[in-house]
């Protein structure tokens, strides 16, 4: 059975139970501090668990795009050294929100894998949860005796808390699990040590397949647990290790799903080949093909690699794969994005994004490996000019190996590597690395980290609504709130019952404004979301918070914000139609002094474009369109009307759809009632971002009318200052045309000045010791003083040339030698050096010129003086 066989045999076997199938959400999450990535199928029902989100479906499922490299879950450095971790799987999962629980997990879970998949029973053992005394947790004695119908008593195996309680992170909801283990050694193995010995112990041929978690708590911040109004059912299976034992391999790699990479890559590189072992080529393959799975799909949701966040690890990972395969398969010119179109073959109508987005993900991977294979030359480099510095070094600083990755991105292992084939006896000092290290965790800690206390909760079950789509002030009681210390500043979340106030999200940045109770003004310095919270940023805490309170927004920042935001989709339209389809929103900000629209398109958006672009949002403007909001759709509805999706959606959501004319969008933001409201709409400027992104920052209403006045009175002024002519442009012109034909006419008099003046200082030269001298004061800029020295010195090859002259309050002295006088042993620089301090000045040069300035022209003719008695004596 081959891998789209065994996703859909799963997906069909759970439909048949009832359960609505439902898409992946995005690997990449927004909205949420507490994750970057996805990291298992449950991630986008966590609102449901915690009753903060309430949804049509009592059971789904469906196949989720996992990353396990940050946070709680990182199998970053396993990756490719062994068989069976990933940076990106597939999780198969089945939920059940407050509906079935224990009994049906654990018989579908046999039905399906014995019944369907026809894995050997023989080979399956179970676990379940066997209690826990800091949480005070007993023992998970239903699910054991559930798994007594279907096995018997020495195949179920109880563990703690660290092998059978799952938790999606640091905080979140958990709850007791049942692991099913598959033993897909051969007979001798099996027959040597006893399967039970080995479940749990990281054995690569006795995995967990399958995890059934048990969703009853809520693990708080001070690591206590709460239980939750319900009980839920999360369930994962690793696509890859399932096909694994269905395809009878011993390797997750050795599966249709990365042997058609492995073949791939195999066929690019033509002098390596996979021999499935562990030594360092094969490893490198495995990385590679691994990889850009993850970095693929990243890229085809929007997040490309950058310098910060979820772009910093995405670009780790990817320059992980390059560096292995420079290291290990001598690949020294991009190659790995010649992988993406065989990825997109096998995945790309599972995850569609991966397909529409192909040419753009080809793009960005091939400029980053192109970047970073330079980075690293320039790296070896580096490490070569250390190795000349500290000859018969026996090992290498950690400051230096730190300075290696922090700065070309070399981890420690390569660096290693490198030391090891120089020969360098004792590698890098590894202490040394990690001092470093932990100091720049720190620093970045420092630099950023929110550290949250946790919630106070003032009123119990209040479900935030938020009304800020129609009001802008409303009456508010906070429901909770917490203290959060960021850069070392304590500030206070607060949460109400209702709000007015936008959370940043969508690219739209949050409200500003205020609450008052009894007196008491506390601003609102930001908004921002947390899953589905809204909450509200202040830096002082009301005195006393269980008051009732009223809420005023920002209005005028508000009413900027919403003229940007719908030109925003304006724009968007505007550069579909005359660009094409291949533009697609990469990323905006809604601000309210400007916006930013970041979209695909490969090249340069020519002036000409540029300006058809404002032309047509200008048109629509002046036409005026009025809002159609339609507020609860439901998403495959939305994706009905047209509406372009932003992959941002989760299962369950009802989308809003904002709709002017022909522009149909999902989003959340705020609008215009009508697009005249937004007045006029200029663009600022344009460029790339990185490699097919391009950029479009904008202004609109007051902004734009101020901006144009703004350059209507520079041109004014402009007009004023050309005399008024009746054409500016041709005034200017005439000016321009003016001044050249006079710098031309300027050029050639100072030319001529200077011919006249040498012809004059001919009659100057005079015999001093062995050359020919000129010495003289002479009334030209010290630039042309220059030019003259050099036409007299051709002419003459045995002279000594020493001019000085004095402007502005300044003294300068030029001296040129002939080469003949050189010859003789005169240096113009020693000369200068030794007269300069006659004029309170210093200089320099070489041998043939130099010059020197100085404040005292008063002390020019001691200085030529000085340098007729040194030439005299010479
Ligand atoms: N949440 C569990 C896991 O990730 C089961 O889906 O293993």
């Amino acid at each position: 059975m081959d891998a789209a066989q065994i996703r859909k045999t799963f997906l069909e076997f759970f439909e048949n139970k009832g359960h609505r199938i439902v898409p992946s959400s995005p690997m990449v999450v927004k909205n949420d501090p507490t994750l970057m990535f996805t990291n298992a199928g449950m991630n986008q029902f966590k609102d449901i668990f915690l009753g903060n989100k309430q949804v049509d479906d009592k059971r789904v499922a469906d196949t989720q795009k996992c990353l396990r490299v940050s946070g709680k879950h990182n199998d970053l450095e396993e990756v490719g050294v062994d068989t069976y971790h990933h940076t990106m799987f597939e999780m198969l999962g089945n939920w059940s929100f407050g509906d079935y629980f224990k009994k049906e997990t654990i018989d579908w879970a046999v039905e399906l894998l014995l019944d369907v998949y026809k894995i050997d029973k023989d080979r399956l053992y179970v676990t379940y949860f066997d209690g826990d005394t800091s949480d005070k947790l007993e023992a998970d004695v239903n699910t054991h005796e559930l798994w007594k119908h279907h096995f018997d008593q020495d195949r179920i195996l109880g563990f703690g808390r660290k092998d059978n309680f799952w938790e999606m992170g640091e905080t979140g909801p958990c709850g007791p699990c049942s692991e099913i283990h598959c033993d897909i050694r051969n007979d001798e193995d099996r027959a040597t040590i006893d399967a039970r010995e080995l479940v749990n112990k990281g054995h690569p041929q006795v995995v967990e397949i399958w995890n059934l978690v048990f969703i009853e708590f809520n693990r708080n911040k001070d690591q206590s647990l709460t239980a939750l109004p319900k009980k839920h059912v999360d369930t994962g299976m690793g696509l890859e290790r399932l096909a694994m034992v269905l395809q009878g391999k011993q390797s997750n790699y050795d599966t249709d799903i990365f042997m058609v990479l492995i073949r791939a890559f195999e066929k690019l590189l033509s002098d390596h080949s996979y021999s499935h072992s562990s030594n360092k080529e094969d490893i490198a393959f495995r990385v590679v093909v691994d990889h850009i799975r993850a970095v693929s799909i990243a890229i085809a949701e929007g997040q490309l690699p950058s310098n910060t966040g979820a772009g910093y690890v995405i670009r780790r990972i990817l320059r992980r794969a390059i560096r292995y395969a420079y290291s290990f398969l001598g690949v020294r010119e991009s190659l790995i994005h010649k992988l993406v179109p065989h990825l997109v073959t096998s995945l790309g109508k599972v995850f569609p994004e991966l397909k529409s987005q192909a040419d753009l993900v080809e793009k960005v991977i091939k400029e980053e490996e192109e970047s970073f294979l330079r980075t690293l030359e320039k790296g070896i480099e580096r490490f070569e000019k250390y190795l000349e510095e500290h000859p018969g070094a026996d090992v290498i600083d950690g400051q230096f190996a730190f300075e290696l990755y922090d700065t070309f991105g070399f981890p420690v292992d390569l660096t290693e590597l490198m030391a090891q084939e120089k020969g360098i006896l004792n590698g890098v000092n590894q202490a040394g690395f990690k001092a470093e290290l932990g100091k720049q965790k720190d620093r970045s800690r420092a630099a950023g980290k929110i550290d949250a206390g946790d919630w106070i909760v003032l009123v119990e079950d209040e479900v935030e609504e938020f009304v800020g789509y129609d009001q802008t002030s409303t009456d508010v009681r906070i429901t909770k709130y917490r203290q959060v210390s960021q850069k070392g500043k304590d500030l206070f979340q607060l949460v109400f019952n209702i709000t007015p106030f936008y959370a940043e999200s969508g690219g739209q940045v949050g409200d500003t404004g205020y609450i008052q109770s009894q007196g008491e003004r506390i601003e609102i310095l930001d908004t921002k979301k947390e899953n589905e919270l809204i909450i509200h940023i202040s830096d002082t805490l009301p005195t006393d918070p269980s008051l009732d309170f009223k809420a005023f927004v920002d209005v005028n920042r508000r009413e900027r914000i919403k003229k940007n935001h719908s030109a925003t989709h304006l724009l968007h339209h505007a550069l579909r139609t005359l660009l094409g389809s291949h533009v697609e929103q990469k990323g905006s900000l809604v601000h309210p002094d400007y916006l930013r629209f970041d979209f695909s398109h490969f090249e340069k958006v020519s002036e000409k474009d540029l300006s058809r672009i404002e032309s047509m949002v200008n048109e629509g403007i002046r036409h005026g369109i009025a809002l159609e909001e339609m507020r609860s759709v439901p998403l495959p509805q939305a994706k009905k009307m047209g509406a372009m999706a932003l992959f941002g959606e989760k299962y369950g959501d009802v989308v809003r759809v904002i709709k002017f004319g022909d522009s149909v969008e999902l989003c959340g933001g705020t609008h215009v009632g009508n697009i005249a409201e937004i007045g006029h709409f200029k663009i600022q400027s344009e460029g790339s971002i990185s490699a097919g992104i391009r950029r479009i920052e904008a202004i609109t209403g007051d902004a734009a009318d101020n901006f144009l006045s703004e350059e209507l009175d520079t041109l004014e002024q402009l007009r004023q200052l050309l005399k008024n002519p009746a054409d500016v442009k041709s005034g200017l012109k005439k000016l321009l045309d003016e001044h050249q034909a006079l710098q031309k006419e300027l050029e050639a008099m100072k030319k001529e000045r200077s011919r006249d003046m040498a012809g004059d200082l001919e009659s100057k030269f005079e015999d001093i010791g062995a050359v020919k001298a000129l010495i003289s004061t002479v009334d030209l800029p010290g630039g042309e003083i220059k030019d003259l020295v050099f036409s007299l010195v051709k002419k003459h090859s045995n002279s000594m040339i020493a001019l000085a002259s004095s402007q502005g309050g300044k003294a300068v002295l030029t001296i040129g030698l002939g080469p003949d006088a050189m010859k003789a042993g005169l240096s113009a620089r020693k000369l200068i050096s030794e007269s300069a301090p006659l004029i309170s000045g210093g200089g320099g040069g070489q041998d043939n010129f130099a010059t020197a300035g100085g404040k005292n022209p008063g002390g020019i003719d001691a200085a030529l003086e000085k340098i007729r008695e040194m030439i005299s004596d010479f």
